[in-house]
């Protein structure tokens, strides 16, 4: 619960930076995306400030993902509620919440909010909202205290709750440059200029059930014992330079190959992890052969996976009707429209 003032301490990172007299709270609700990545975020150079050991490029999932509000209350805790039920303030995840509030407290530490989310994600979708969410909370919070923070900084503060969630103050094609300082004050994500009308992802739900190691962990665990871990920043960086031409010349096989041979890549260094850490189950797999056996004949399929059993499809509108054919009850996501 701690470890974001520790952070605070060995950089002074906030009192650098942040507007001196950020007035006392308002109510404040901003939605933000999640967001997928092309190529993964996996590592961390520095587990406080949530630097990471390589960068990342995802899309936004346009009108999926988290709207929240944040109430100033009277009291000593922060109330936090998820889709409706409020969350027990020893949770996990009202913990990270309230450290999270904590940063941008700073002036004002005595103040408690009623944090509000709601996630329009399907849940059956099985998809992560830490990243919409902690990105709709540092849009909530630097209103409720009229920060007018930049973009970048939004980006930088987003990052501190979740690394993914810096990815997700934008819309369409974003990158996550991991920068070199080392209080992260060039850790930040920026929007790609180029649009992809056409392209598709798809959500398929294998398994909803909540992960018994999250990606916090599981990237740490890979980091400290997969030997294969050694040859990732190497194959991220090269991955994300092919993604960036993908997107420029609008080239989907070369892609939809690159996210594809990625994801798979990061879950290869999670195997290789001890204990060994494997989040696929059987009908995870089952999809992975269907989606093979559709490209070998002909579909332009491809696929990418996070940290859990679901995987994101990903193909372009002409291939929607035969995509839609063989996954029934795909939800399907146009990031840039028709
Ligand atoms: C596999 O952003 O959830 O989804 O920074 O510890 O909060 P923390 O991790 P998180 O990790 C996301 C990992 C991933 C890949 C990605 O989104 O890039």
């Amino acid at each position: 619960e701690t470890q974001l003032r520790v952070a605070m301490n060995k950089t002074d990172f906030m009192t650098g930076w942040l507007p001196k007299s950020a007035t006392p709270g308002a109510s404040a609700e901003h939605f933000a995306p999640s967001n997928i990545a092309l190529c993964k975020y996996w590592g961390k150079r520095d587990t406080e400030l949530n630097l990471p050991v390589n960068g990342s490029l995802s899309v936004s999932l346009d009108h999926l993902g988290s709207r929240t509000r944040v109430e100033p209350i009277d009291g000593e805790t922060d109330s936090v509620w998820l889709n409706g039920t409020q969350q027990r303030p020893d949770s996990r995840f009202a913990k990270r919440v309230s450290a999270f509030i904590d940063l941008f407290r700073i002036y004002h530490p005595e103040q408690a909010f009623r944090v509000t989310t709601e996630n329009n994600i399907p849940t059956a979708a099985g998809l992560a909202s830490s990243a919409s969410g902690f990105a709709a909370l540092t849009k909530a919070m630097n209103d409720a205290f009229k920060l007018e923070l930049s973009d970048t900084e939004l980006s930088v503060m987003a990052r501190m709750g979740s690394g993914s969630a810096c990815r997700s103050l934008f819309d369409g094609f974003v990158e996550w440059q991991m920068g070199v300082r080392e209080d992260g004050m060039d850790s930040y994500a920026l929007p790609l200029e180029q649009c992809w009308p056409g392209l598709c992802v798809g959500l398929i739900h294998v398994d909803e059930n909540e992960k018994s190691v999250d990606s916090r962990a599981g990237m740490q665990r890979t980091k400290e014992t997969a030997h294969l871990y050694q040859s990732w920043p190497m194959q991220a960086a090269a991955d994300l330079s092919k993604l960036q031409q993908a997107i420029a010349e609008r080239d989907f096989a070369l892609l939809g190959s690159v996210a594809e041979q990625n994801a798979l890549s990061m879950h290869a260094t999670m195997i290789a992890s001890w204990p060994p850490l494997l989040y696929w189950q059987p009908d995870s797999v089952a999809a992975m052969q269907k989606i093979w056996k559709l490209r070998a004949e002909g579909l332009a399929l491809y696929f990418t996976m996070d940290a859990g059993p679901n995987l994101k499809l990903l193909f372009e509108d002409a291939s929607r009707g035969a995509v839609e054919a063989q996954f029934p009850g795909l939800e399907v996501v146009q990031p840039f429209g028709i």
